[in-house]
Order: C-alpha cells, then structure tokens, then sequence
C-alpha cells in the first residue's frame, strides 16, 4: 500500500509522515530530502545545472542511502546539511530541471514498488510518481503558520532567521514549485485536502490516520 503525502513548502509533511510511518510500521520516504541531497551534492562540487552531462554521470555515481531517516551521500550522514536555510533556497531551481526530475522519479518508483507499505511525501507522489496510490493526502497552512514552524525548528538547531525572511523565501519556493513545467506542486483531483493551521502535530496524525482507516475498511 502506498500512502502519499504531498503540499506546500513547511506544511509539516516530513513530520506528520514519519509519526504516521511508526503508528502503521510502514516505511517511510522523504523524497524532499532527495532533492535537497542533489542541490547540496550539486553546491559542493560547484557543478552547474547547464551542465547535465557532468551533473548526471557524478549523480550515477553517488549512493544516496538512509539511515534511521538520516540521508546519507557515499555514506556520510549530510542531514543537518540539507535542512540549513541556503540549501532550501537553491533547491527549488535544482527541482525544476527536468532531468533531475526523471533520475529522482525512477528512484522514487523503485523504492515504492520495492516496499510493501510506504508512506512518501513530497510535491507530486499522487501526481506524478504513484498516481495510484490508494491515499492521498494534501497538507496545507497559511504562509504564516509555516514560516513560524519552520522559524522554530531552525532555531533549535541555532540557526537564526527572521519569520519575514523565512516567509518570503516560503513564498517563492512555493511559487517555483508551483509552476515549475514538470511535475509541478499541485493537489490531485482525487488527494484530500487537510488545513493545518489550528491543528497540533498529535491532530493532524489524528485526521490523516482517520482518513487511511476510511481508505481501508
Ligand atoms: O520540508 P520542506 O517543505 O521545506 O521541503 P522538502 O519536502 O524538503 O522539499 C524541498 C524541495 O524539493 C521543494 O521545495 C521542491 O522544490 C522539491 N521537491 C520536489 O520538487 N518534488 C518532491 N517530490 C519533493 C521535493
């Protein structure tokens, strides 16, 4: 079975995908993370986008692993790394190209068919990558909520922003996600809408656990 949880930039998917995952023992994929591992991969090596060649062979050569939900690139924990503010603002440019798309589906796809259960989140898993799975889930919040979650959760790890520059930068991730030509982010016809906005992290699982135990019986 395959659950997909997709949405906005912060809306919490990451989260509430992986407390969901422990509750049902399903695994667990955060396709986020592997764009945010290419764009940081692509940032060290200083490698340009315009370069796909290049880009594509080093890409073919890298093992991208998880551990413990941990993304790992040729075996080196580089979690903390792809969660800092300056990879979240290149990643969007990174995911709008279309071959990085194409190599990251089919991993995608690989993973899921691999699996028996798996819960994936990310911009077009209803869309794109498993438009079968059997649940869709669309998570959603005002720009505001977001940015003040996103605020607080770079702030225990002493990274300082603003609530404004965090906003902003939410903002225009959203807006290249959007209308990006490729798999843009976009609620599936048939993906059920869940508005976070007065609901805690232990209310949204609530809401989407009673939405899969729906979908199931
Ligand atoms: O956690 P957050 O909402 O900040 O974003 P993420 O899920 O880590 O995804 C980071 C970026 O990767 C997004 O803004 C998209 O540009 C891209 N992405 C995508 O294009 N397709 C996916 N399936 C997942 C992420």
């Amino acid at each position: 079975m395959i659950i997909a949880i997709d949405g906005p930039a912060a809306s919490g998917k990451s989260t509430i995908a992986k407390l969901i995952s422990k509750k049902l023992e399903f695994e667990y994929l955060d396709t986020g993370a592997l764009y945010r591992g290419v764009t940081y991969f692509i940032y060290i090596n200083d490698l340009s986008l315009n370069n796909e060649d290049m880009v594509v062979d080093l890409i073919k050569k890298t093992k991208f692993s998880f551990n413990n939900n941990h993304l790992f690139i040729n075996g080196n924990n580089v979690e903390t790394e792809i969660r800092k503010n300056n990879i979240s603002k290149l990643v969007s440019a990174v995911a709008s190209t279309q071959y990085i798309r194409t190599i990251l589906t089919e991993i995608e796809r690989k993973i899921g068919h691999q699996a028996k259960n798996i819960i994936m989140d990310g911009r077009d898993i209803g869309t794109v990558v498993f438009p079968d799975a059997e649940v869709k889930i669309f998570l959603t919040a005002s720009t505001r909520v977001r940015a003040s979650r996103r605020y607080n959760e770079l702030l225990k790890k002493n990274e300082i922003h603003t609530i404004e520059e965090i906003e902003r930068d939410i903002i225009k991730r959203d807006e290249i996600d959007s209308k990006r030509a490729t798999a843009p982010l976009v609620k599936s016809y048939d993906a059920i809408e869940v508005n976070t906005d007065n609901l805690n992290i232990e209310g949204v699982v609530e809401v989407i656990l009673s939405i899969i135990n729906k979908k199931i019986v």
